[in-house]
């Protein structure tokens, strides 16, 4: 079987989605994320510094659990495993990018948002999914309806989640963790404001949820 995310999951009810303008603002990012109780940061690969800030995060902020979002092309993998990403995260997972996600020396966690797709990947052995885009494709009423027939799969929903809805999603016993983005806000992040990132991560923190009791 492949890597399970499920080991690094269990240490915050939710994943940062973050982008990050420069190497710099990643590092301040991931340590304020970290100080708040946050330790797992995603960073997207959006933005031209964000290889590079990853492999800085890795390097000098050791609390921290440092992963690569929007994985969407099998070339891009090995540049995250060797800037230092622990984990993989994909918006989506065409057969192609699969196969190579599935080649990967870390947890990964595929993007989905059908039935057919979670089936897919799960086929593969892929333990955890990813659900994106999670409220646009059904949110909390789909997670429900998918674990009936699929009752081995874990999900970490990711998309339109934020402080009014995240506690449906984290009621779900098949939701390890969730993602996003509304624990680094861009304007907090641009301004340099890490006392409010520290206090929306210490919020995030400590958020209950069903899958670990
Ligand atoms: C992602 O890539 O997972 C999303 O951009 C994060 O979604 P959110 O911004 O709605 O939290």
């Amino acid at each position: 079987s492949l890597p399970d995310p499920s080991l690094l999951l269990a240490r915050a009810p939710v994943v940062p989605v973050v982008t990050v303008p420069s190497v710099a603002a990643g590092v301040k990012l991931a340590r304020a994320l970290a100080e708040g109780g946050l330790p797992l940061i995603e960073v997207t690969l959006r933005t031209p510094a964000a290889l590079e800030a990853i492999a800085a995060i890795a390097a000098e902020v050791p609390d921290a659990i440092v992963g690569a979002g929007t994985v969407t092309r099998p070339d891009l993998i090995q540049k995250c495993i060797d800037a230092g990403a622990r984990f993989l995260v994909s918006p989506g997972c065409p057969p192609a990018l699969a196969e190579a996600l599935a080649e990967a020396p870390v947890p990964v966690m595929p993007g989905c948002a059908t039935a057919t797709e979670a089936m897919a990947l799960h086929a593969m052995g892929f333990p955890v999914l990813k659900l994106f885009p999670a409220e646009a494709v059904g949110g909390v009423n789909l997670l429900k309806s998918l674990a009936g027939p699929l009752p081995d799969l874990r999900f970490c929903p990711t998309g339109g989640i934020g402080p009014a809805n995240v506690g449906s999603y984290l009621a779900q016993p098949n939701v390890l963790a969730v993602g996003g983005s509304w624990v680094a806000p861009n304007d907090a992040v641009t301004m340099g404001d890490w006392e409010q990132i520290v206090a929306l991560a210490k919020a995030a923190a400590k958020l209950h949820r069903a899958s670990f009791p």
